[in-house]
């Protein structure tokens, strides 16, 4: 299936596209992608064949908190793995989670989750994978523990900021092109956490219940595609019990969807300290524990717990064989038994920085621009008042596992200071404390640091002031209790924008923030995420005009969290009654929620603006009517009418008009990021799989492509929808 569209040029040079659809391949280039090589199972047999129950059982756990495995006499290398998933952690000692406080392992600290998913641009995904893929080969690392997939489904889950996306397309689209891009260096990815785990509060102990057509349509599919197209070689179970079963020992999940429907072949990987028992685990598809403590690591479930499982014939060899297999896979298949044929890692490179510049200068989302306040035209004014504690906050450390030692960090402050020196006078200040009751920010505004902000504004040409959140706030292990701007900035924002009209806002931020001050106060707004080690330089450039913004966001940014599915039905929905979550809104997750209960959000899911303006002129298909297996190509054209090149995210939905059974409003099923060069007109042509419009269909217990019409509903966020074209799938 075409991944990559033709383009006709209709004016001038084009410099991009990346569009897809479900079966997306990723670019031709050099790259070596990596797929299973069936090659190797007679050796792997042939080994297992030799080995006694105790050898095999040694590859089955953890032999340190990042190590598993490993045996010198049959020359098998340990197993070493490494957090994931925006930069690979530091070393710690071996037997404890006590830094090593080397000198040697400072990374790049790579943009989260949500900035990566923010580009909409696959050929961001593959860089970033490789990119962190030489990174942990440097740092010897066979797995990298990630990329965190979990759906969106509240933005106070503290780890939204790792994950990607509320939707399923742009979630498998990205998290395909991460694990591509990493398996290309001979590192397997860990994709995580599998499966409906999706907030931090009780998240070891909460049962998660769902339909099946929920788990199916929207929390499954990015496991599936990650397998299914780009190999895979590790998942890692989650922390909480799905429909009453821990995920580590989910029989259902691992054995029934995941490896036997799915075809997965590599790893399930317990998340750390996630097994709870010995046959069960063993049975319900779990390969590899982690996380036991040191004094445990030969008596942990599957250390000799697992032998005598197997002795007394409660777990068949035939399953421990299957786990050793797997993971010998795993091994041969990274060139593990032969290093020397292994990818070269590199750490830091000039490279590497230019990547992550490249995808923090696409991921930022232009959310508002008053009468083109921005970019900031540094030649007509002189000074610039930079307000708000967080353009100086590093936001690599912190946020639990996912903290990065970075070798590097520029800060909001830092970026603008470097690209402004010599031409605009800056002044700074605080603006707010960062003040905390344990995780959580106290909002309460310092009214002695806003009125000296206010003097800085009322001083200077333009004011710039930072607002988020920090790592100490968006972290695993905690869900926020609300999305309020903490630390009391909605007043500074107020109180800024009062002083002075050329105030910018900008928001720092992981996951969904109340915005409405903002949005009401305040000409511009750009999000910025935590944005990796080059966060400022890439800010600076888009403020400055240097690069034109071309980011989306990858979720709703709702009028307020009541307004969020999971947030619709009281706490039996989130964060769940008697240790049940039960997710009431099915399917209706993010935008499908909105659109379909007709809930106004404050900026919807896929909007961003641009530098530039881009007019639709036309949507059309090859045919009206198709049957299940074909391929609808809709073509598009889409006029930069504006005087600057720019990209645009243009974006397809698909209505089900006519269904038999309830359907979200509207569904994203394929999209397309094009560079057009001002005045020009481009044709894009994103296919899209009529089998895509399935729906599961429960009682059949299979997805079904119903007959009837359907509406493709085409434009620059998912309620700015300018072209429909109606199709018809037929028989
Ligand atoms: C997290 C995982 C992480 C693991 C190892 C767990 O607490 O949930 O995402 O990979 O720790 O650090």
């Amino acid at each position: 299936m075409i991944k990559y569209f033709s383009i006709s040029i209709i004016a001038l040079a084009i410099i991009s596209i990346v569009g897809c659809n479900n079966n997306t391949k990723i670019k031709p280039s050099e790259d070596h992608y990596f797929s299973i090589n069936p090659a190797y199972e007679d050796t792997i047999d042939n080994l297992i064949a030799s080995m006694d129950l105790e050898t095999k059982v040694g590859f089955l756990h953890g032999t340190g908190k990042f190590v598993s495995g490993g045996n010198k006499e049959l020359a098998i290398p340990e197993f070493w793995y490494a957090d994931g998933p925006n930069g690979v952690r530091e070393e710690l000692e071996r037997d404890t989670w006590k830094t090593l406080n080397l000198t040697s392992d400072s990374v790049t600290f790579f943009p989260t989750g949500t900035a990566l998913a923010a580009t909409w641009n696959i050929d961001m995904a593959f860089k970033y994978g490789k990119a962190i893929g030489k990174e942990s080969r440097a740092r010897g690392k066979d797995m990298l523990l990630g990329p965190a997939v979990n759906i969106i489904r509240t933005p106070v889950c503290g780890r939204t900021f790792e994950y990607f996306t509320e939707d399923p397309f742009l979630n498998s689209r990205i998290a395909v092109g991460y694990v591509k891009g990493l398996q290309s260096m001979d590192v397997a990815a860990c994709v995580k956490h599998f499966a409906a785990n999706n907030q931090e509060t009780e998240r070891g102990r909460v049962s998660v219940t769902m339909s099946e057509r929920a788990l199916r349509e929207i929390y499954l599919p990015v496991y599936k595609a990650t397998v299914a197209e780009a190999d895979a070689l590790g998942m890692m179970g989650a922390y909480n019990k799905f429909r009453g079963d821990y995920l580590c020992q989910n029989d259902y999940l691992n054995n029934q969807i995941l490896k036997d429907e799915f075809g997965f072949k590599g790893i399930v990987v317990s998340d750390w300290g996630a097994t709870h028992n010995t046959v069960t685990a063993a049975l319900g598809g779990l390969d590899v524990e982690m996380g036991s403590r040191e004094d445990y690591y030969d008596s942990c479930y599957f250390g000799t717990p697992l032998v005598e499982a197997v002795k007394n014939g409660k777990v068949p060899e035939s399953i421990v064989d299957d786990k050793v297999r797997r993971i010998l896979r795993v091994s041969y298949n990274l060139n593990m038994m032969d290093k020397s044929k292994q990818k070269k890692g590199e750490l830091t490179t000039p490279a590497i920085k230019k990547d992550v510049y490249t995808i923090a200068s696409e991921s930022v989302v232009l959310l508002k621009n008053d009468n083109k306040l921005l970019p900031i035209n540094t030649d007509a004014i002189k000074n610039l008042a930079i307000i708000g504690a967080i353009a100086k906050q590093p936001q690599s450390f912190g946020g639990h596992t996912a903290g990065v030692k970075a070798k590097w960090e520029v800060s909001p402050f830092e970026g603008l200071s470097n690209n402004l020196k010599g031409k605009v006078v800056i002044s700074y200040s605080e603006g707010y404390n960062f003040e905390y009751d344990g995780n959580y920010p106290i909002n309460k505004p310092d009214n002695k640091l806003i009125a000296k902000a206010v003097k800085e504004a009322e001083n200077a040409d333009f004011a710039i002031v930072f607002v988020g959140n920090t790592r100490n706030i968006e972290t695993e292990g905690v869900d926020r209790k609300d999305i309020m701007l903490p630390f009391g900035q909605d007043e500074l924002i107020a109180a800024v924008t009062q002083a002075n009209p050329n105030t910018i806002v900008v928001v720092v931020a992981g996951s969904a923030c109340d915005l409405n001050v903002a949005k009401k106060q305040a000409p511009a707004i750009l999000y910025s995420w935590f944005n990796g080690s080059e966060a400022g330089n890439a800010l600076a450039d888009i403020l400055v005009g240097k690069v034109n913004p071309s980011g989306k966001m990858p979720f709703t940014l709702p009028v307020q969290l009541e307004d969020i599915a999971a947030h619709s039905f009281g706490a039996k929905a989130y964060p769940g009654e008697d240790l049940v979550v039960n997710y009431t809104e099915g399917i209706l997750v993010g935008y499908r929620w909105f659109d379909t209960k007709n809930i106004e959000p404050l900026f919807p899911f896929g909007y961003g603006l641009s530098y530039t303006k881009f007019e639709y002129m036309t949507a059309s298909t090859d045919k009206n009517n198709y049957t299940k297996n074909e391929t609808i190509h809709l073509q598009i054209q889409v006029k930069n009418v504006g005087n600057i090149t720019g990209k645009e995210i243009v974006q397809c939905y698909m209505q089900a008009t006519n269904s038999k059974v309830k359907r979200a409003q509207k569904e994203l099923k394929g999209f397309a990021k094009v560079a057009i060069n001002a005045g020009a007109t481009q044709n894009i042509e994103i296919p899209i799989k009529a089998s895509d419009f399935a729906y599961y269909n429960e009682s059949e217990s299979n997805w079904e492509i119903e007959p009837g019409n359907y509406k493709l509903l085409v434009g620059s966020s998912s309620r700015n929808i300018y072209k429909e074209v109606n199709i018809t799938i037929i028989e």
